[in-house]
């Protein structure tokens, strides 16, 4: 079964590695699959199109060899998507999501990701109206909203991202995906999923959490991954 197409039991909650321990990535992998993670997000980052630099498809791979059977989702923040489709496909990803802030042709990027047999996401930053999404609202599998400016884990929440969120699901149906990626915790994952988001997306509330699998399932709002 594909998460990122469908119905859904319950939301989807996906770790962000981005805040796990660099020194023992396979191990943290592998503890929040056990402990309930819906799926991993790999965030990769240019420090152009963010002011960061994080990692490439050798990480996705090696997180591809730490769980055989995680449904990885990376999250392309660079200035040139169309350029490491392939890459991340050969590393395992299942999902690959780019910007459209930096995409002239996203319909045919998003079909280019979809012919290679992944799921297709576009992401908008905070200041993007979700209106910019028009011609590949056909398109996409998934939309993530930026509820941070991109580049950093551990940043506040961003509550104007909420009624984005809102307006895109309106518009998106119950079948795809609309994903809410930073500042989540426990105590802004419930805004999040009444706005209609169902993938959620956690770095610092999961990774630095005492007990993972309560924040999992705080964020998720309901108990144990039911996708899997
Ligand atoms: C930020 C990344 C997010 C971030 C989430 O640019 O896209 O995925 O790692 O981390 P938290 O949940 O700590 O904000
Ligand atoms: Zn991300």
């Amino acid at each position: 079964m594909c998460p990122f197409r469908g119905p859904l039991n319950a939301p989807l909650v996906g770790p962000s590695i981005l805040s796990a321990d660099f020194t023992r990535l396979g191990a943290e992998v592998r503890d929040v699959v056990r402990e309930g993670a819906d799926y991993i997000h790999v965030d990769i980052m240019d420090g152009h199109f963010v002011p960061n630099l994080s990692m490439g498809p050798a990480m996705c791979a090696a997180v591809r060899r730490a769980a055989p059977r995680a449904w990885i989702d990376v999250h392309l923040m660079i200035g040139n998507p169309a350029d490491f489709i392939d890459p991340f496909v050969h590393a395992g990803a299942n999902n690959i999501t780019f910007h459209l802030e930096v995409e002239r042709k996203p319909v045919a990027l998003l079909r280019r990701i979809k012919e290679a047999g992944l799921t297709a996401g576009i992401a908008i930053k905070p200041k993007t109206p979700w209106s910019a999404l028009a011609a590949v609202f056909p398109e996409a599998d998934l939309f993530l909203v930026m509820s941070v400016e991109p580049g950093f884990g551990g940043q506040a929440f961003m509550r104007s991202s909420l009624p984005k969120v809102r307006a895109i699901r309106k518009r998106c149906g119950p079948l795809r995906r609309v994903e809410m990626d930073g500042g989540i915790s426990p105590d802004t994952a419930a805004a999040c999923r009444d706005a209609g988001c169902d993938a959620l997306v956690a770095g610092a509330h999961v990774f630095g959490a005492p007990n993972r699998r309560a924040a999992i399932d705080a964020i998720r709002g309901v108990r144990g991954s039911r996708w899997r």
